[in-house]
Formats: structure tokens, sequence, C-alpha cells
């Protein structure tokens, strides 16, 4: 009970305490106003009397003093409690105030799952209102295949009281469309000993589609480098740390690893072209330049696998120096291309065969000169030799001329043997020169026959080219013959044949054959090229088409140019320097 500090009337203590007191006064007043008083017990009655006062008088003061201290206490209790109350409603209040503006969704369901309360931007973004959900399962704001989820998420709140548990989930609006969230949850213990579990959900619909189209252009990305057998990478130089998609830890056969080094990735080059990497490396390393090479990987099981790499280089955030590359597995296509290669080969030797056929009779013309000779020695030696006295140095003369002529008959037959084996492309260094000259001496009697004369340009000096010696002259031979052909319908001039060879300024061995014959359409031109395209009655039209391939696969080039005056001309060139392979 709250008294008011300014009241004067006396408390039940102090009526108590005066009744007391007036009751021992009455007491010593009777001794005496007594019948008998006595002068002694007069005295004693008096002093008690004044005692009793006085002491009734300091009771009175000290009682209502403590009992003023109590009262002001009490005021001061309730005034606090007051306070607090109202503090109390303040921050409800408050908090209501930021439960209902902040765009955060908050829940607070019962045990089974019956909304208690929900804040109405929470039910706001839902599509309903607050009324709307309040009593309801909480259930009915998810998607049927994820109640389930929900049910293990709210028994695993009400398992841990007090800890806060928080997980994904879409949520269902009123009109259907969904949205993402993340709930933060924990179960509490509310006056009476009910159970409630608090949830607070933010919305994460934005963020769950950037990760979900982030997903899918990842998936789309590695499903692309998988299909196209290319893998990506990244390079930060000055850390040397490098960076693999999952198609290129494929392609090398390495296990996942957030990043891998060069050491690791130069294991598994093959021994032959770990060098030429290093290098290709070290010298992007240095310069930051681009770069782009092929090699071959050696795989654990002893298979092996072409590579084909290309890198860009670009500056980081901090300035350093990054590559981000692609590296395609290219083995298929180098498979296809050997397939290929070998088909050619084949084709090659074929039409060379052929070619040779036609060249029977110059090659029995070749190879019956010198037989002729060997006879005519032979038979002058027996002359020297039945002499009365033997002529032994003529003798001698004649045979060292049996030898030198068999000599170059076997060598004519060597030739042809050599063009009519099938050889694989064996490359070594050689003079172009000596090719043209190899090829002349087996077609020395088709160009008496076809009255043409072969004029030889060729530069006295050359250096060698790294090339297969028998697909070289099967390129000039088809040149040769070419030329003779087309100058067969002339009659109104000398038919002329030049080969020349010379050593350009870009550093390679230029061949011209000239003829002076019909030459060739202008439209033509690029068609002679093709397989099967011939004018000739008996012609197979292959030969132009064999020899590109083969000065392309010398890193040549073949070409045709119609003269200024009659007749054409065609030109290849071969490089001099082998240089690294960019598949
Ligand atoms: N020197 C040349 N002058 C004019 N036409 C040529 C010459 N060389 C080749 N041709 C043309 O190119 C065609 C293809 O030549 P080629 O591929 O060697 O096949 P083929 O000799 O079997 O016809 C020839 O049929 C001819 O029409
Ligand atoms: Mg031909």
């Amino acid at each position: 009970m709250i008294r008011d500090p300014t009241t004067k009337s006396w408390s039940a203590e102090q009526w108590l305490l005066g009744g007391m007191v007036l009751a021992l006064a009455a007491t010593c007043m009777g001794l005496l106003l007594g019948p008998q008083p006595a002068a002694s017990a007069h005295l004693i009655a008096l002093a008690l009397l004044v005692a009793s006062l006085t002491a009734a008088l300091l009771m009175i003061r000290l009682v209502g003093r403590s009992q003023r201290r109590m009262e002001a206490m009490l005021r001061g209790r309730a005034s606090g409690e007051e306070r607090a109350m109202e503090a109390l409603r303040n921050s409800e209040a408050q908090w209501k105030e930021v439960f209902e503006h902040n765009p955060v969704m908050y829940f607070m369901v019962d045990a089974t799952g019956l909304v208690l309360s929900v804040n109405t931007f929470g039910a706001a973004q839902l599509g309903y209102t607050v009324d709307e959900l309040l009593g309801q399962s909480v259930l009915r704001v998810f998607a049927a295949e994820d109640r389930d989820m929900v049910q293990r998420n709210v028994a695993a709140c009400l398992d841990n009281i007090g800890q806060t548990h928080n997980w994904e989930i879409r949520k269902v609006r009123k009109d259907g469309s969904r949205l993402w969230v993340r709930e933060n949850a924990k179960a509490v213990r509310r006056l009476g000993d009910q159970l409630i579990v608090l949830i607070a959900c933010e919305d994460i619909t934005e963020r769950k589609h950037a990760e979900n189209a982030l997903q899918q252009s990842e998936m789309y990305l590695t499903e692309a480098q998988r299909l196209s057998h290319t893998g990506s990478f990244g390079w930060r130089v000055a850390s040397g740390e490098i960076i693999w998609s999952e198609e290129t830890f494929r392609i090398f056969e390495f296990d996942r690893a957030p990043s891998i080094t060069h050491a690791t990735v130069l294991q598994r080059v093959h021994p032959d072209d770990r060098a030429r990497v290093q290098r290709t490396i070290d010298r992007a390393s240095l310069d930051g330049n681009d770069f782009e090479h092929g090699y071959r990987l050696l795989m654990p099981n002893g298979a092996i696998k072409f590579v084909h790499a290309r890198a860009h280089a670009v500056t980081n955030l901090s300035g350093d120096t990054e590559f981000v590359g692609a590296v395609t597995d290219v083995t298929a296509r180098k498979r296809a291309e050997a397939e290929l290669h070998e088909a050619q080969t084949n084709l090659a030797h074929v039409t060379r065969v052929t070619a040779l056929g036609e060249l029977a009779a110059s090659i029995a013309h070749e190879v019956n000169q010198p037989l002729a000779a060997v006879v005519t020695n032979a038979a002058a030696c027996l002359r020297w030799l039945n002499r009365a006295a033997p002529d032994l140095n003529e003798a001698r003369g004649a045979v060292r001329s049996i030898i030198s002529d068999g000599n170059r008959a076997g060598e004519v037959i060597q030739r042809v043997r050599a063009m009519v084996n099938k050889t694989t492309d064996q490359r070594a260094p050689l003079d172009i020169n000596d090719v043209i000259n190899q090829v002349i001496g087996l077609v020395q009697h088709e160009l008496q026959s076809h009255l043409v004369s072969l004029q030889l340009d060729l530069a006295p000096v050359l250096p060698s080219v790294v090339a297969d010696r028998i697909q070289l002259q099967q390129v000039i031979l088809n040149l040769v013959l070419n030329g003779i052909e087309a100058m067969q319908p002339v009659t109104d001039r000398p038919r002329e044949l030049v080969i020349r060879t010379r050593h350009d300024e870009a550093g390679q061995i230029v061949v011209t054959v000239t003829d002076c014959g019909v030459g060739i359409a202008a439209e033509n031109a690029e068609r002679l090229f093709d397989a099967f395209y011939t004018t000739k009655a008996s012609g197979m039209g292959m030969g132009l088409s064999i020899c590109r391939s083969i000065v392309e696969a010398h890193r040549g080039r073949l070409s045709v140019a119609a003269n200024i005056g009659p007749g054409t001309t065609f030109q290849f060139t071969l490089p001099l320097r082998e240089e690294d392979h960019a598949w």
C-alpha cells in the first residue's frame, strides 16, 4: 500500500504506543491520588510518570521517523517499478515497430507448427494479411515437396532449445509464386512452460537466382569444355600458382586440386617435349607475352595424348601478370591427320608408280645407253686383248669405262626402285639441285622424244633443306612431265622448259618450272590442284593435288602463274628451318 507522504496523521503503532504511555500515566496518577498515599510512593510514581512521559515522547518520535523513512523508501520503489513498467512498454512498442517495419519476415509458431505471430511485412511478402496466417499451420506457406524438410527443421529446433538453426528453403506465396528464404530459427520456452519457435526469414531470391544462373553457366561451360575437349587454366606468374578447370584435370588425368604447379604439369609432358615446353613457359614468364604451343602427354598407362595450349596475358587488379588460357586435347584430330597422311602417302605412291610406268620408255633408254656402251667397251677390250701383243693399257681403259657405265645403269635402276618402293616420310638435309638432277636423269628420253630443250638455271650454292628426297623427286617429276605435255601442241616456237632454283630474301628455297606450252585459263588456276582435275584423255588428275600436299607437309607453298609470254610457271617454296610445331 502506497501512502501519501504529505499526511501528518499518526500511524497505528504510534497510537498503540501513545495508548500504552497513557495507561502507565493513568496508573501513576492513581498511585498519587490513591486513599493512603505514602510520601516515597508519591515520589516514585511522579518520577515514573515523568520518565514514562519522556520515554513515550521519544518512542513516538522514533517510530514516526522510521515510519517516514519506510514510506519514503516504498514510494521510491513504487515509482521505480512504474518507470520500469513504462520502459518495458516502450521497448515492447519499439520492438514491435522493428518487427513490423524491418524488411525481414518473422514468424512465431508453437510446437505443432501453428502460427502464433507473424509481422505485417512477412505476411505481406507472402501475399497474406496477418489475420489470414494467424492460427494456421506454417506448412501452408511451403511447397508440398518441402514440408517434410520444414517439419524436420522445426523438430531439430525443439530438440535443442535455445540453439539457433538456419537453412535455406523456398516459400510459396498466396498466388503460388515462390521465393527463396534463409531462415534463422530457435526454440524458446515461454512463461507457462509453452515451447515456441521464433523464425526470422531473409529473402534471398535474388541471390539464389544469381547463384543458379552462375551454376547453370558453369554447368554449360563444363559441358562445352567436355564436348570440345578443351580445358581452361589460369596462371599467376608471381606466385607460380596454376588454376585448372575440371576438363583440364580430365585431360591431364590428375585428381582435382585447388591449384597445381608447373613441376607437376611437366611430369605429364612427354620427355621428348619437356625441354621445349619448359622453354615456352620460361619465355612467357619473362616477357609476359601471349603464347601458343603443342606438345605430347605421356599417360601413366603409356598412352600418348596430343594437346594444344594457347594463353593470353592479362594484368590483374594488383598489377601482376596472369595468363588465361585454354588447352585442347587434339589426340583424335592428330590420329585422323595421321590416317589421312597415310592415305595420302599410299596415293602418292600409286601415282608415282603410274608416272614411272609412263616413263618406262625413258627409263629403258636411260638403262640401255650405258648397257650399249658396256657392250661396245667390252668388244673393244676383247680386241685389245686378242692382239698378238695385247695392249693391256687400252684393255684397262675399256674395262674402267665398262665399270662406270655399269654403275650408271645401276644408279638409274636404284633411283627407279627407290621411287617404286613404298617409303615412309624420311626427312634428311638434302641439296635441292641434286634432287632436280636425279629427276632429269630419268626424263632425258622424254625430253628428246618430245623435242623439248631443257634449260637449268640452278643457284650454285644453296643451303640444304630438310626434306624427303623421294617426295620432292615426285613433285619435280610431275611438274616436268606436265610442262612437257603442255608443250605438245606447240609447233610454232621452240619447246623450252626452264628449271630454276634460288634462295630468296625470306630465307627459303624457291624452285620454279617454266614452260611455253598452252598455258592455263585464269579461272582454272586453283582447280588444277583439285584431286581428279585433268584435261588429258589418259590423265588421272592427282599429280598437282599430291604435289601440293607434299610441299605443304614440308611447310612450303606450291602456286601457279601464267607467264607474260606463252606458257605457265609453277613455283614451290621450302623453308630452311624446322620450327617448333604449333598444332
Ligand atoms: N604446265 C601446265 N600447263 C598447262 N596446264 C597444266 C600444266 N600443268 C598442269 N596443267 C593442267 O592441270 C591438270 C592437272 O594436272 P595433274 O594434277 O598433274 O594431273 P594430270 O597430269 O594427270 O592431268 C592437267 O590436266 C592440266 O590441265
Ligand atoms: Mg600430271
